[in-house]
């Protein structure tokens, strides 16, 4: 297998600072080295950087000419990325990031469905689904600078796993539209192993389709992951996410991967290690790292 990382050291989706150290705190806990144990072609392609236009002022949307030029050079890379047939793995920065990419199973604590008009706080990490999708294009007014991005995700093609913080509107979105939503609730009547697969199966029934995997970090409970600018208690632990990535592995049609909002900034120096370690157990298990050890490679064995 191939792969491709990409940082993206941004944190003007959110307030707080710290959030645009996450790439190089995960890659140096040792990402790369852990990727290439698993015998793939790894190659970094480096921290996107960007000059913001100046452009018109958009209500509630302080930063939009930072993230529309960040998402921009972001979308190119992730397109470069693809055509060296790799799995793109984007390393954020806040979850505003996520505009570049293109993403199906959003695992988070958080929706991240809001406008500029329903947002309460302004920041566009809590907005990137929003902006994605097709139905909600009318939703918007015209912002200046992201005319590059074509919302071309269709609501139905989303589906949430670890939801518990979700907004008044954002709720209203999801119920109007249907949008495959499983919350923390439904982890724990299910259990996670049939939540991926019921989530699969909606968005994906004929499993055919290539696969795009959007992962804040502040999906996972904060005992497990508390160097993040929003978290929330009672999430995901991560024997749950690791589940969850190895049955994405599985589908063999992972294609993206992002793992967003890790902050080196908040907690101590163990809650960093605790937040970077975690982050790269996810993205290892998604890569086809097994529990069960790995098998040695043909021709070595007597
Ligand atoms: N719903 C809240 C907001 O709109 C929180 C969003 C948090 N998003 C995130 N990617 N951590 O501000
Ligand atoms: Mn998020
Ligand atoms: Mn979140
Ligand atoms: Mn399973």
């Amino acid at each position: 297998g191939k792969v491709g990382i990409i940082g993206v050291p941004f944190e003007k989706g959110q307030k707080k600072f710290g959030v645009e150290l996450g790439p190089d705190a995960i890659r140096n806990a040792g990402l790369l080295k852990d990727l290439t144990t698993l015998d793939l072609d790894v190659k970094d392609f480096g921290d996107i950087d960007y000059y913001p236009e100046t452009t018109g002022d958009i209500i509630n949307m302080p930063h939009l000419s930072h993230v529309a030029a960040c998402t921009k050079n972001l979308s190119n890379r992730v397109q470069e990325v693809m055509n060296e047939n790799r799995v793109v793995v984007t390393l954020g920065g806040d979850h505003s990031v996520s505009v570049g990419t293109i993403d199906v199973l959003w695992v988070d604590a958080h929706a991240d469905l809001n406008t500029n008009i329903t947002s309460n706080s302004g920041n566009v990490h809590g907005m990137p689904v929003a902006l994605l999708t097709s139905e909600l294009s009318d939703y918007w007014p015209h912002l200046p600078g992201m005319d590059w991005q074509k919302p071309m995700l269709s609501i139905r093609n989303v589906a949430y796993i670890g939801l518990r913080s979700v907004d008044r509107y954002e709720r209203l979105v999801i119920e109007k539209f249907g949008i495959t939503a499983f919350g923390m609730e439904d982890v724990e009547r299910y259990g996670i192993h049939d939540v991926v697969h019921m989530a699969l199966s909606r968005i994906d029934p004929h499993c055919n389709k290539s696969l795009h995997v959007s992962f804040d970090i502040d999906s996972l409970d904060p005992l497990e992951a508390p160097s993040t600018g929003t978290p929330v208690r009672g999430g995901l632990s991560l024997r749950e996410a690791i589940h969850l990535m190895e049955e994405v592995h599985r589908t063999h049609r992972l294609n993206a991967i992002d793992l967003v909002e890790v902050n080196p900034k908040i907690g101590d120096d163990n809650c960093v290690k605790l937040t970077t370690e975690a982050a790269i157990h996810v993205l290892q298990a998604a890569l086809g790292h097994t529990r069960r050890g790995l098998k040695v490679p043909a021709g070595i064995t007597d």
